[in-house]
């Protein structure tokens, strides 16, 4: 994306912003053992504001008196510290590079925090992630309040949150975002046929993880956007299994739900398909009840309609699918009612989709109890599911061991919908289809 789409969204954000000053920090390395780290993921909203990939830094702006100041902190520069583990702009070309108008290092935030939050209204921070540096500036206004209380400036006295100011800005994809999300889908679209053709009897998950991990990496994508889940069998019934360590048995189903990550922006699909390539006649049958409702949820999505009114589409087809098939008694309400078809549908029908998999946008208008409006430029998940553990009680014996979900990504338009994952074999005539071909193509 250009400097130019950051330098907006920064303008956008002091726009929404009462006289303040925020801290917006980028994400950490996270420990995984001894002296070795997880791979790094950049903090979505920093990354949104700045296009930056580097760890440890901060996006300060400030709005004071009518006067705004962008300053951005990031790691010095470091000749040793480069060579062991990869170059590091450092402050004065990330300063320059952002368009903001000073950089410093990291390692001067305390000292320079103390000489910009006095005279400001309000601390903007992030109140529910990177709690250390919202606690570290609050401690640091907090002792200013008592050094400074003979002078004018003030420190700030009041606490906001700056993740929902950049939340709502995030709801709504612009062009660019919108184009990126469709190469990622290319790719995703890719690696779930290719699962298709792969797997077969004796396979393991894990074979099917290292392939989708593969087209995942080999790009444009960069990787997964979260853990893959390949679920052979009964492990469907795990809504988020991610061990993938168990061989597909012949007559088992196997649940993929696994997008490719391109640029920071998440696809998410799960597709459900027979191991053998063929569905039996049963799960033919609950297939076709959890594609009825996913569909009639799609046709759904258009501006002015909402969640709400998606998942109680879905609730009511998957409870008459559920009584059709002899696991409930009674009428599609009264079922409801009681939520008896919970126990096989546990889940929310989607979710807001974007720089994260589960995209941090609020799910309630501000200052109400009514759902968020779906609006041109929006996209959210659309998966439906049933699930049969093989341990539950009180159910036909040959629905046990199923586990089938169906998610598709979808953008709200002027007037409708458009199904990003359109592409993706997803009747049952297409997944056989695919099913039966040669995982060969895949390689090249
Ligand atoms: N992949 C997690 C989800 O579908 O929400
Ligand atoms: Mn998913
Ligand atoms: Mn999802």
């Amino acid at each position: 994306m250009t400097n130019n789409v950051y330098i907006n969204r920064r303008k956008k954000l002091l726009e929404m912003m009462d006289d303040g000053i925020a801290i917006i920090a980028s994400a950490t390395y996270a420990h995984k053992s001894n002296d070795t780290e997880f791979p790094f993921r950049q903090n979505s909203n920093f990354r949104y504001l700045t296009g930056l990939n580097e760890a440890d830094s901060a996006l300060i702006l400030s709005k004071k008196g009518g006067v705004e100041k962008q300053i951005i902190f990031v790691r010095p520069k470091d000749e040793i510290a480069e060579m062991w583990a990869g170059k590091r702009l450092g402050p004065v070309k990330a300063s320059e590079l952002l368009g903001t108008d000073e950089g410093y290092s990291i390692e001067e935030l305390d000292k320079k925090l103390e000489e910009l939050l006095p005279g400001h209204k309000s601390l903007y921070v992030h109140l529910s992630e990177r709690t250390d540096i919202a606690d570290k500036a609050r401690k640091i206004a907090a002792s200013l309040f008592h050094k400074k209380r003979a002078q004018q400036e003030l420190p700030p006295d009041t606490f906001k949150n700056v993740g929902h100011l950049i939340e709502k800005m995030r709801f709504i994809k612009d062009e660019t975002e919108i184009a990126t999300m469709r190469e990622a889908m290319i790719v995703t679209d890719r690696a779930h046929r290719a699962a298709m053709a792969l797997a077969r009897p004796g396979a393991t998950e894990q074979e099917v993880n290292a392939l989708m991990t593969y087209l995942f990496m080999k790009g444009p994508s960069q990787g997964s956007a979260y853990d893959n889940i390949i679920a052979g069998g009964n492990n469907a019934n795990c809504l988020h299994y991610i061990k993938n360590d168990e061989v597909l048995n012949e007559g088992d189903l196997i649940l993929i739900d696994a997008g490719s990550e391109l640029n920071g922006y998440a696809t998410d699909i799960t597709r459900t398909f027979p191991v053998s390539g063929t569905y039996t006649g049963i799960q033919k049958e609950v297939y076709n009840i959890v594609l009825e409702s996913q569909l009639a949820a799609i046709e759904l999505s258009k501006p002015g309609n909402n969640a709400t009114i998606l998942h109680n589409k879905v609730s009511e087809i998957l409870t008459q699918g559920l009584i059709d098939l002899k696991v409930l008694e009674g009428s599609v309400s009264s079922n409801i009612e009681q939520a008896n078809h919970r126990k096989y549908f546990p889940h929310g029908t989607g979710h807001w989709l974007g720089l994260d998999v589960h995209d941090q946008n609020p799910y309630l208008i501000e200052g109400t109890k009514d759902p968020m409006t779906f609006t041109k430029g929006c996209i959210f998940t659309i998966e439906p599911g049933l699930y049969f553990n093989n341990e539950f009680s009180n159910i036909p014996e040959d629905l046990k061991g199923i586990g089938i979900r169906i998610e598709d990504n979808i953008l709200i338009t002027d007037d409708g919908y458009e199904n990003l994952s359109h592409m993706i074999p997803k009747t049952v005539e297409e997944v056989e289809e695919a099913c039966a071909k040669d995982v060969k193509e895949f390689l090249l």
